[in-house]
Protein backbone atom coordinates (compact mmCIF):
# COMPACT_ATOMS: atom_id res chain seq x y z
CA UNK A 1 0.00 0.00 0.00
CA UNK A 2 2.44 2.43 0.96
CA UNK A 3 4.62 3.25 -2.36
CA UNK A 4 6.96 5.30 -0.92
CA UNK A 5 9.18 3.73 1.60
CA UNK A 6 10.21 6.72 3.53
CA UNK A 7 7.04 7.76 3.69
CA UNK A 8 5.64 7.22 6.67
CA UNK A 9 2.10 8.01 8.39
CA UNK A 10 2.46 7.57 12.35
CA UNK A 11 -0.37 7.31 14.97
CA UNK A 12 0.28 9.02 18.40
CA UNK A 13 -2.33 8.95 21.34
CA UNK A 14 -5.08 7.64 18.40
CA UNK A 15 -5.91 4.66 16.54
CA UNK A 16 -6.27 4.92 13.15
CA UNK A 17 -7.86 2.29 10.90
CA UNK A 18 -7.22 0.90 7.40
CA UNK A 19 -9.64 2.90 5.56
CA UNK A 20 -8.42 6.02 7.68
CA UNK A 21 -4.44 5.52 6.74
CA UNK A 22 -5.30 4.77 3.23
CA UNK A 23 -7.00 8.17 2.77
CA UNK A 24 -4.70 9.82 3.77
CA UNK A 25 -1.78 7.65 1.79
CA UNK A 26 -4.12 8.27 -1.15
CA UNK A 27 -4.08 11.81 -0.66
CA UNK A 28 -0.32 12.10 -0.29
CA UNK A 29 0.15 10.24 -3.52
CA UNK A 30 -1.95 12.02 -5.60
CA UNK A 31 -0.03 15.55 -4.62
CA UNK A 32 2.98 14.47 -5.39
CA UNK A 33 1.76 12.70 -8.59
CA UNK A 34 0.02 16.39 -9.20
CA UNK A 35 2.85 18.57 -8.47
CA UNK A 36 5.70 16.23 -10.13
CA UNK A 37 6.95 15.71 -6.90
CA UNK A 38 7.27 12.07 -6.95
CA UNK A 39 10.40 10.84 -4.89
CA UNK A 40 9.78 13.43 -2.23
CA UNK A 41 8.31 12.67 1.08
CA UNK A 42 6.81 13.77 3.74
CA UNK A 43 6.02 12.65 7.12
CA UNK A 44 2.83 12.58 8.70
CA UNK A 45 1.51 12.37 12.20
CA UNK A 46 -2.52 11.27 13.07
CA UNK A 47 -3.31 12.33 16.61
CA UNK A 48 -5.45 14.35 19.42
CA UNK A 49 -6.69 17.83 20.17
CA UNK A 50 -4.16 17.68 23.06
CA UNK A 51 -1.26 16.83 20.97
CA UNK A 52 -1.97 19.47 17.98
CA UNK A 53 -2.89 22.02 20.93
CA UNK A 54 0.68 21.61 22.53
CA UNK A 55 2.27 22.36 18.71
CA UNK A 56 -0.14 24.87 18.29
CA UNK A 57 0.85 26.62 20.93
CA UNK A 58 4.27 26.21 20.94
CA UNK A 59 5.27 27.00 17.26
CA UNK A 60 2.72 29.35 16.70
CA UNK A 61 1.81 30.44 19.64
CA UNK A 62 -1.97 29.78 19.06
CA UNK A 63 -3.47 28.45 22.34
CA UNK A 64 -6.14 25.93 20.57
CA UNK A 65 -6.25 22.55 19.26
CA UNK A 66 -6.68 22.65 15.83
CA UNK A 67 -7.23 20.60 12.40
CA UNK A 68 -4.02 20.51 10.72
CA UNK A 69 -0.65 22.10 11.08
CA UNK A 70 2.42 21.57 8.27
CA UNK A 71 5.90 21.86 9.42
CA UNK A 72 7.92 22.41 5.66
CA UNK A 73 11.77 20.83 6.18
CA UNK A 74 13.39 23.69 4.42
CA UNK A 75 11.46 25.92 6.99
CA UNK A 76 13.03 24.24 10.18
CA UNK A 77 15.65 25.29 12.65
CA UNK A 78 17.79 22.41 12.04
CA UNK A 79 21.35 23.09 11.40
CA UNK A 80 21.59 19.90 9.64
CA UNK A 81 20.01 19.87 6.38
CA UNK A 82 16.91 18.14 5.88
CA UNK A 83 17.69 14.54 4.56
CA UNK A 84 17.31 14.99 0.20
CA UNK A 85 13.57 14.68 -0.60
CA UNK A 86 12.33 15.46 2.55
CA UNK A 87 9.27 17.66 1.98
CA UNK A 88 8.47 18.28 6.09
CA UNK A 89 6.22 17.21 9.00
CA UNK A 90 2.14 17.40 8.60
CA UNK A 91 0.48 16.85 12.02
CA UNK A 92 -3.54 15.93 11.91
CA UNK A 93 -5.70 15.51 15.00
CA UNK A 94 -8.03 12.73 13.62
CA UNK A 95 -11.14 14.10 16.95
CA UNK A 96 -11.02 17.92 15.06
CA UNK A 97 -11.17 16.21 11.46
CA UNK A 98 -14.00 13.64 12.95
CA UNK A 99 -15.85 16.85 14.34
CA UNK A 100 -15.29 18.91 11.01
CA UNK A 101 -16.62 15.41 9.24
CA UNK A 102 -19.64 15.62 10.77
CA UNK A 103 -20.49 19.23 10.52
CA UNK A 104 -20.36 18.87 6.81
CA UNK A 105 -21.91 15.63 6.61
CA UNK A 106 -18.87 13.71 4.67
CA UNK A 107 -16.76 11.00 6.16
CA UNK A 108 -13.64 11.09 8.32
CA UNK A 109 -11.93 9.59 5.30
CA UNK A 110 -12.95 12.66 2.72
CA UNK A 111 -11.94 14.91 5.42
CA UNK A 112 -8.44 13.43 6.65
CA UNK A 113 -7.46 13.13 2.87
CA UNK A 114 -8.32 16.79 2.13
CA UNK A 115 -6.55 18.06 5.73
CA UNK A 116 -3.45 16.00 4.24
CA UNK A 117 -3.76 17.48 0.47
CA UNK A 118 -4.07 21.23 2.39
CA UNK A 119 -1.03 19.90 4.30
CA UNK A 120 1.00 18.43 1.79
CA UNK A 121 0.21 21.98 -0.55
CA UNK A 122 1.87 23.76 2.38
CA UNK A 123 4.87 21.69 2.52
CA UNK A 124 4.91 21.87 -1.36
CA UNK A 125 5.19 25.99 -1.01
CA UNK A 126 1.24 27.23 -1.62
CA UNK A 127 0.14 29.48 0.96
CA UNK A 128 -3.10 31.57 1.70
CA UNK A 129 -1.74 34.69 3.05
CA UNK A 130 -2.84 36.87 0.21
CA UNK A 131 -6.09 36.66 -1.48
CA UNK A 132 -3.92 35.53 -5.22
CA UNK A 133 -2.31 33.27 -3.42
CA UNK A 134 -5.32 31.35 -1.35
CA UNK A 135 -7.55 31.18 -4.50
CA UNK A 136 -4.46 29.43 -6.21
CA UNK A 137 -4.14 26.91 -3.10
CA UNK A 138 -8.20 26.81 -2.83
CA UNK A 139 -8.34 26.08 -6.61
CA UNK A 140 -5.36 23.44 -6.34
CA UNK A 141 -7.28 21.84 -3.41
CA UNK A 142 -10.62 21.34 -4.88
CA UNK A 143 -9.52 19.10 -8.09
CA UNK A 144 -7.18 17.03 -6.19
CA UNK A 145 -10.09 16.26 -3.72
CA UNK A 146 -12.49 15.61 -6.72
CA UNK A 147 -9.56 13.40 -7.80
CA UNK A 148 -9.13 11.25 -4.70
CA UNK A 149 -13.08 11.40 -3.46
CA UNK A 150 -13.81 8.60 -6.00
CA UNK A 151 -11.47 6.56 -4.52
CA UNK A 152 -12.27 6.73 -1.06
CA UNK A 153 -13.88 4.02 0.94
CA UNK A 154 -17.71 4.80 0.63
CA UNK A 155 -19.26 6.06 4.10
CA UNK A 156 -21.14 3.89 6.14
CA UNK A 157 -24.53 5.65 7.03
CA UNK A 158 -23.23 9.30 5.88
CA UNK A 159 -25.47 11.30 7.90
CA UNK A 160 -26.13 15.35 7.04
CA UNK A 161 -24.98 17.16 10.38
CA UNK A 162 -28.56 18.63 11.43
CA UNK A 163 -30.17 19.50 14.53
CA UNK A 164 -26.97 19.03 16.32
CA UNK A 165 -24.97 21.53 18.40
CA UNK A 166 -21.76 22.73 17.76
CA UNK A 167 -18.77 21.51 19.36
CA UNK A 168 -16.18 23.74 17.50
CA UNK A 169 -13.18 24.97 19.28
CA UNK A 170 -14.39 28.41 19.03
CA UNK A 171 -17.50 27.18 21.01
CA UNK A 172 -15.69 25.67 23.64
CA UNK A 173 -14.18 28.77 24.63
CA UNK A 174 -17.61 30.63 23.98
CA UNK A 175 -20.37 28.37 25.94
CA UNK A 176 -22.73 25.84 23.72
CA UNK A 177 -25.43 28.08 23.65
CA UNK A 178 -23.42 31.50 22.75
CA UNK A 179 -24.35 32.31 19.00
CA UNK A 180 -22.76 35.89 18.71
CA UNK A 181 -22.18 38.01 15.88
CA UNK A 182 -18.55 37.09 15.85
CA UNK A 183 -19.20 33.61 15.57
CA UNK A 184 -21.60 33.76 12.44
CA UNK A 185 -18.88 35.32 10.78
CA UNK A 186 -16.25 32.99 11.35
CA UNK A 187 -19.26 30.65 10.48
CA UNK A 188 -20.46 31.38 7.00
CA UNK A 189 -18.31 29.74 4.52
CA UNK A 190 -19.48 26.46 7.34
CA UNK A 191 -22.97 27.61 6.63
CA UNK A 192 -22.43 28.12 2.47
CA UNK A 193 -20.71 24.62 2.15
CA UNK A 194 -23.83 23.02 4.02
CA UNK A 195 -26.33 24.34 1.82
CA UNK A 196 -24.26 23.37 -0.90
CA UNK A 197 -24.43 20.01 0.72
CA UNK A 198 -28.02 20.14 1.11
CA UNK A 199 -28.65 20.41 -2.22
CA UNK A 200 -27.47 16.85 -2.88
CA UNK A 201 -30.77 15.53 -1.02
CA UNK A 202 -33.13 17.89 -3.34
CA UNK A 203 -35.92 16.14 -5.14
CA UNK A 204 -36.48 17.98 -8.16
CA UNK A 205 -37.85 16.41 -11.20
CA UNK A 206 -39.52 18.62 -12.85
CA UNK A 207 -36.93 21.92 -12.66
CA UNK A 208 -34.04 19.94 -11.98
CA UNK A 209 -32.67 22.86 -10.14
CA UNK A 210 -31.45 21.88 -7.00
CA UNK A 211 -31.78 24.72 -3.77
CA UNK A 212 -30.07 24.12 -0.12
CA UNK A 213 -30.18 25.75 3.20
CA UNK A 214 -28.64 25.93 6.08
CA UNK A 215 -30.38 27.53 9.17
CA UNK A 216 -28.32 28.33 12.49
CA UNK A 217 -30.78 28.40 15.52
CA UNK A 218 -29.57 30.30 18.25
CA UNK A 219 -29.07 27.22 20.71
CA UNK A 220 -26.23 26.56 17.74
CA UNK A 221 -28.16 24.53 16.09
CA UNK A 222 -28.15 23.32 12.49
CA UNK A 223 -31.24 22.76 10.21
CA UNK A 224 -30.21 21.55 6.33
CA UNK A 225 -33.32 21.88 4.00
CA UNK A 226 -33.93 21.17 0.39
CA UNK A 227 -36.44 21.93 -2.41
CA UNK A 228 -39.01 19.04 -2.62
CA UNK A 229 -41.23 19.47 -5.98
CA UNK A 230 -44.50 17.72 -6.71
CA UNK A 231 -46.38 16.41 -10.19
CA UNK A 232 -49.00 19.62 -9.30
CA UNK A 233 -46.33 22.21 -8.81
CA UNK A 234 -47.68 24.48 -6.46
CA UNK A 235 -47.20 22.47 -3.35
CA UNK A 236 -43.25 22.20 -4.03
CA UNK A 237 -41.63 23.24 -0.68
CA UNK A 238 -38.89 25.47 -1.58
CA UNK A 239 -35.46 24.52 0.32
CA UNK A 240 -35.92 27.75 3.12
CA UNK A 241 -39.00 26.30 4.24
CA UNK A 242 -37.75 23.18 4.42
CA UNK A 243 -34.98 23.96 7.03
CA UNK A 244 -37.02 26.52 8.55
CA UNK A 245 -39.73 23.42 8.85
CA UNK A 246 -38.01 21.00 9.95
CA UNK A 247 -36.42 23.46 12.83
CA UNK A 248 -39.94 24.30 14.10
CA UNK A 249 -40.89 20.65 14.13
CA UNK A 250 -38.37 20.07 16.72
CA UNK A 251 -38.74 23.41 18.70
CA UNK A 252 -36.48 25.65 17.87
CA UNK A 253 -37.74 29.26 16.89
CA UNK A 254 -34.95 31.36 17.17
CA UNK A 255 -32.36 32.22 14.50
CA UNK A 256 -29.08 33.13 14.21
CA UNK A 257 -28.51 33.27 10.39
CA UNK A 258 -29.52 31.48 7.37
CA UNK A 259 -27.03 30.68 4.11
CA UNK A 260 -28.84 29.27 0.63
CA UNK A 261 -27.27 28.11 -2.62
CA UNK A 262 -27.92 26.26 -5.66
CA UNK A 263 -26.73 24.97 -8.88
CA UNK A 264 -26.68 28.42 -10.24
CA UNK A 265 -23.68 30.54 -11.12
CA UNK A 266 -26.19 33.14 -9.66
CA UNK A 267 -26.53 34.15 -6.23
CA UNK A 268 -29.59 32.78 -4.88
CA UNK A 269 -31.88 34.86 -2.93
CA UNK A 270 -34.81 33.32 -1.30
CA UNK A 271 -38.68 33.13 -2.70
CA UNK A 272 -41.33 35.93 -1.99
CA UNK A 273 -43.20 33.39 0.21
CA UNK A 274 -39.70 31.54 1.69
CA UNK A 275 -39.27 35.85 2.83
CA UNK A 276 -42.50 35.81 4.52
CA UNK A 277 -42.41 32.33 6.03
CA UNK A 278 -39.13 32.95 7.50
CA UNK A 279 -40.40 36.64 8.95
CA UNK A 280 -42.87 34.87 11.30
CA UNK A 281 -39.53 33.89 13.05
CA UNK A 282 -36.82 35.52 12.25
CA UNK A 283 -35.32 39.22 13.09
CA UNK A 284 -35.19 41.67 9.99
CA UNK A 285 -31.87 42.01 11.50
CA UNK A 286 -30.92 38.29 10.90
CA UNK A 287 -28.20 38.06 8.57
CA UNK A 288 -29.14 35.58 5.01
CA UNK A 289 -26.30 34.36 3.12
CA UNK A 290 -27.09 33.88 -0.46
CA UNK A 291 -24.47 32.03 -2.39
CA UNK A 292 -23.67 30.60 -5.78
CA UNK A 293 -22.95 26.83 -6.68
CA UNK A 294 -19.47 28.02 -6.48
CA UNK A 295 -19.79 29.16 -2.83
CA UNK A 296 -19.07 32.70 -3.68
CA UNK A 297 -22.03 34.68 -1.75
CA UNK A 298 -24.07 38.02 -0.92
CA UNK A 299 -24.52 39.07 2.52
CA UNK A 300 -28.16 40.50 3.61
CA UNK A 301 -30.57 40.51 6.01
CA UNK A 302 -34.08 39.19 6.43
CA UNK A 303 -34.77 42.67 6.53
CA UNK A 304 -33.19 43.61 3.26
CA UNK A 305 -35.14 40.99 1.74
CA UNK A 306 -38.26 42.24 2.72
CA UNK A 307 -38.74 45.32 4.15
CA UNK A 308 -42.06 46.83 5.85
CA UNK A 309 -42.98 43.25 5.84
CA UNK A 310 -46.24 42.13 7.25
CA UNK A 311 -46.13 40.46 10.74
CA UNK A 312 -48.20 39.62 13.96
CA UNK A 313 -47.05 42.85 14.98
CA UNK A 314 -49.23 44.31 12.17
CA UNK A 315 -52.67 42.63 13.27
CA UNK A 316 -53.60 44.82 16.59
CA UNK A 317 -55.62 47.29 16.32
N1 LIG B 1 -36.61 27.23 -4.92
C1 LIG B 1 -36.12 27.11 -3.65
O1 LIG B 1 -35.96 26.01 -3.13
N2 LIG B 1 -35.80 28.26 -2.98
C2 LIG B 1 -35.91 29.51 -3.49
O2 LIG B 1 -35.75 30.47 -2.78
C3 LIG B 1 -36.22 29.69 -4.92
C4 LIG B 1 -36.87 28.51 -5.57
C5 LIG B 1 -36.93 25.99 -5.66
C6 LIG B 1 -38.38 25.72 -5.84
C7 LIG B 1 -38.39 24.85 -7.06
O3 LIG B 1 -38.19 23.50 -6.67
C8 LIG B 1 -37.18 25.29 -7.86
O4 LIG B 1 -36.38 26.04 -6.96
C9 LIG B 1 -37.52 26.13 -9.09
O5 LIG B 1 -38.34 27.19 -8.72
Amino acid sequence: MNEHPEFTVETENIEATQEQLEAVYEAVRAVLRAERAEGRYPCIILTDDDTIHACNRDYRSVDRPTDVLSFPADEGEDLLAPPDGFLGDIMISVPTAERQASELGHSLERELAFLTVHGMLHLLGYDHIEPDDESRMLARQRALIAEIEPRLAPKDGARFAEGKTFTGEDEKQMGPNEITEMSIKERKSELIALALKARERAYVPYSGFRVGACLLTRSGQLFLGCNIENAAYSPTNCAERTALFKAVSEGETEFAALAVASDSEHYTYPCGVCRQVLSEFCAAEMPVFCANRDGSFIETTLGGLLPMAFTKEDMGS
